[in-house]
């Protein structure tokens, strides 16, 4: 049988695709080079499946272990998670974040060709609208201005791997723009684990519910929303997870080049979050009011209702759901794949 190759797969969104993936009878490679997770991941993921996970530790970067893979390997298509995220580091590391994942991509999509694999699922982001210029925000919704090179490699990708597949038809890409991905598995034993200080919202509440860090800073309360703070759309890693599994399945039927968004359609103050929170946990989240971050826009939410149509793929989970997963994680987890 033909197999998946899940780059980043030991990552927070990988590491649950391959749950889902696993769970619906497909066989999974995964590559990763650990910059950003632990391979302990992939043993939990082993453990919640019943199926070993086969990893390679390798980069995309490396021409030579991607060969080797795809020779060994009957690779039919790629969901490509691998990449550097951290939106503050790519402003200070902006080579950095461009080779790796600009070039890290071109390097991985010219093995795949020369290998006659022509089919990739792509993490791109919310982040390629800019500051959107309507909202709930469709496909339809032209690209923006992005504020940090980390977002400029997503929104460059999504170019370079279209302009791929017009070039060759033979491609099927499908470009699945996250929103704001929290919760984990509700095993509780894989979830978000960030080094240092986190610059997410919810891994940073868990790390305050935790007892690791003293109070929330909350980036700004004079936004034109419900109550001044920033709106986003949280979306559960595991309905993320489940998108992937039915964009497979569109790549199956010869899709050509998509586009979706993935999100709930449901905007969320970061105020609505710290109350949400406290309510399905019974922690209290203590916060303090701070200015706007550099580069946050006031409102982020989806239309998702394409991806409903032609996926036939809808987010399950509600934010309480989302709130009590990710506290599961954190609080079974205190140090995340540390022991
Ligand atoms: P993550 O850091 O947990 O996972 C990414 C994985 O890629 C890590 O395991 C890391 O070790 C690996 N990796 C990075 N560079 C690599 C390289 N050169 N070679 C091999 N492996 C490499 O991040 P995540 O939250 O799971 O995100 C997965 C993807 O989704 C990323 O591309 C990210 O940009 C995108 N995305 C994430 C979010 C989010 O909020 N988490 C939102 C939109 C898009
Ligand atoms: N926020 C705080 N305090 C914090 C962290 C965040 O108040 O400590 C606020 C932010 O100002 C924002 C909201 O919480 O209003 C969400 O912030 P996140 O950093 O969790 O998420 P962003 O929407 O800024 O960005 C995330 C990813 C991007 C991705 C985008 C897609 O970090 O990589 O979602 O929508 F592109």
């Amino acid at each position: 049988m033909s197999k998946i190759l899940v780059t980043g797969g030991a990552g927070f969104i990988g590491s649950h695709t391959v749950v889902e993936l696993q769970e619906a009878g497909y066989d999974v490679v995964v590559l990763d080079n650990l910059c950003n997770s632990s391979e302990k991941s992939l043993e939990r993921v082993a453990k919640i499946t019943g199926k070993e996970v086969p990893f390679y530790k390798a980069d995309i970067l490396d021409r030579d272990a991607l060969e080797d893979i795809f020779s060994k390997e009957d690779i039919s298509a790629v969901i490509h998670f691998a990449g550097l995220k951290a939106v503050g580091e790519s402003v200070q590391k902006p080579w950095e974040y461009y080779e790796n994942n600009i070039a890290g991509t071109l390097t991985l999509v010219d093995v795949m060709r020369k290998h006659n694999c022509k089919n990739i699922i792509f993490s791109s982001s919310a982040t390629v609208y800019g500051n959107p210029a309507f909202i709930p925000i469709t496909e339809e919704c032209p690209k923006g201005q992005c504020t940090n090179p980390y977002g400029w490699t997503k929104s460059m990708l999504e170019q370079i791997l279209s302009d791929i597949q017009k070039a060759d038809n033979e491609w099927n890409v499908i470009l699945l723009r996250y929103f704001n991905p929290i919760g984990a598995h509700k095993s509780g034993t894989i979830g978000e684990n960030p080094s240092g200080i986190p610059n997410n919202l919810m891994p940073y509440i868990t790390q305050v519910a935790v007892g690791k860090r003293d109070h929330l800073n909350v980036f700004g309360n004079d936004y034109d929303t419900h109550d001044g703070t920033g709106v986003r759309d949280y979306i559960h890693v595991v309905d993320l997870a489940l998108g992937h599994v039915k964009a497979l399945k569109k790549i199956e039927e010869n899709a050509g080049l998509k586009i979706y968004n993935l999100g709930t359609g449901q905007g969320y103050s970061v105020l609505d979050i710290v109350k949400n929170f406290e309510e399905a946990n019974g922690v209290k989240i203590p916060y303090e009011i701070e200015g706007r971050r550099p580069g946050d826009i006031a409102t982020c939410y989806a239309d998702p209702s394409l991806a409903k149509k032609e996926l036939g793929w809808e987010a399950q989970y509600g934010i309480k759901e989302m709130c009590r997963d990710s506290w599961n994680w954190q609080r079974n987890n205190p140090n995340g794949y540390d022991d």
